[in-house]
Parts: structure tokens; sequence; C-alpha cells
């Protein structure tokens, strides 16, 4: 896909949108949802629900876990749009791709952008259920979705991504979680991304443990690099669904990754209403 098209499909699923939607229920805030933790839209005063399938030049989800669909409402007294259900490079995406539902809701009018997905425990401290904000992530494999001539629409060629998941936005998250009832002690920590679908070896883990990783995941730094490269502003959050493997004498399955995402789901709708709140 060239540059030209990807900015020309990003621009027709944004302005059939917007064609959706009244004024005043444009967001500038959008949040993208990991796997089995919808119920963060159940929260919300839903004035629109689409289906990403009918959005022109949109990206299909093949995830069952995802319902695929787009809420627009208000969360936690704020105009939110909240896509429930994510692209990975695992399912055939390109990398480059991958740039098209963050740049759609930048083109919407989006300016920060909540993140959330599962993720193994790499740190030894953590434990199944934690949450952990992103302070910093490693992607060493795979290409940018900023590969190929720049889409200056959005932002420049080289682009700072020192400060990625914006302090002021994990400063926040902190009090947000320590203010719920009952109060939530969040980890802050690097998520280091892995393409998947496999789940990791137990050296891979203790490479990337070596190499800084608090938590592995197969999403995520797409979104955010994307959001980055268009001046947003970013948070995200892992659930730690699972240890990650080797670290446990057990495997891994994505119906462990699930049950786990459902149990937190609630306390994550919980924290993410309270950021809002706060914002
Ligand atoms: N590895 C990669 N992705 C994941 C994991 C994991 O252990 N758990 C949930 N998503």
């Amino acid at each position: 896909m060239s540059a030209t098209e990807n900015v020309k499909r990003c621009q027709q699923a944004a302005l059939w949108i917007k064609a959706q939607l009244p004024t005043e229920w444009i967001p500038t805030i959008g949040i993208i949802l990991g796997s089995a933790m919808g119920s963060v839209a159940e929260r919300m005063d839903i004035c629109k629900t689409l289906d990403y399938r009918d959005i022109p030049g949109f990206l299909v989800t093949t995830n069952v876990s995802h319902a695929g669909k787009m809420y627009f409402g208000v969360l936690g007294g704020k105009i939110t749009c909240i896509m429930s259900g994510r692209f990975h490079h695992y399912e055939g995406y390109s990398y480059e791709e991958l740039s098209i539902p963050v740049r759609v809701l930048s083109l919407i009018g989006v300016k920060t952008l909540i993140v959330t997905n599962a993720a193994g425990g790499v740190n030894e401290s953590y434990r199944v259920g934690d949450i952990m904000v992103i302070s910093d992530h490693i992607k060493l494999m795979g290409d940018s979705p900023m590969l190929g001539p720049n889409a200056e629409l959005f932002g420049s060629r080289f682009f700072d991504v020192s400060k990625l998941y914006t302090p002021a936005l994990r400063t926040l998250a902190h009090h947000a979680a320590a203010s719920l009832n009952p109060a939530v002690t969040l980890k802050e920590g690097v998520y280091f991304f892995m393409g998947g679908p496999q789940f990791e070896t137990p050296a891979e883990i203790r490479a990337i443990r070596l190499l800084g990783g608090d938590a592995v995941g197969m999403s995520t730094v797409t979104e955010t690099l994307t959001a980055a490269h268009a001046s947003m502003d970013v948070l995200g959050f892992s659930l730690i669904t699972n240890m990650a493997a080797g670290m446990l004498d057990q495997p891994l399955s994505d119906e462990e990754v699930g049950v786990a995402a459902r149990a937190a789901s609630g306390t994550m709708s919980a924290l993410i209403e309270k950021v809002l709140q706060n914002l």
C-alpha cells in the first residue's frame, strides 16, 4: 500500500464516520480495548455504534474475542470513542496498515489515545491480575507503521518517541487507581512487543527480561507509534493475564488469557472511567 493510498483510506473512513455523528459528539479522546475488555463500553452513554465492516477504507477484525465495533458517547463525562476490537500483525496486516485505526481517530479529532492490552508478566514481582501502566516499549522486530514515504498530513518524517507514553497521564493514572474503591495499586513498566501468534519460548522470555521488558504482548506498539507520529498524548495499560512462558510449570493458553482478562475487566473499566473523569 502506498502512503497516498494509506492517507486516502484514512480520510475516506474519517469522513464517513464524521457524517454519522452530530458535531457535538465528535470525540477528542480515543480508547482502543484489548481482548475480552469490551465491558469498558458498558459504562459508556452510547450515542452511536458503528461496525468496522461498514466503514469504508477501514480494517476488518478477524479475532473472535474482539467485537469489531466503534462506540461513540460519554464516558467519565468526556466525549469519547471506544474501539472494541483491534488489529494485529499476526492476523496478516502489514505494520503500515496497522496505522489506519489511529490515523482515522486523529482525523476525526482525537488528541488523547488510551490503549489497553492483555500481556504476559515478565517481571518476577508481577502477578496475574496486576495492571501495568506502560512507561515505555521495546519493539525490536518488524517494520515501523511509518515505513515508506512520510504522510506529512499526520507528522514529520523523523519523530521523537522519548516520551511516547505521556508522563502526566501516567501520573494521573496512578492517582485515579488509588482513588478507586477498593483502591488499586498499579505497576509501571516496559511493554515488550513480540509478533506472535505463538506465545514466546522460555528462552525468549529470559532474553526479554535481560533487555528490560516487564510485560510481553503482541499488540499496541503500532498504535502508540502512530499516535506519537500524529502528536497525540498516549496512555497505555497492560493487564497481566498470565506469567510469561517458562515462569510457571504450565503451558500458556488463549483461554487462560481470556479468563484473566474477563476477571479484571471490571477493574479496568472503573480505572478508565476514573482516568477520564480526572482528565
Ligand atoms: N505473550 C504474548 N502476548 C500475550 C501474553 C504472553 O504471554 N499474554 C497475553 N498476551
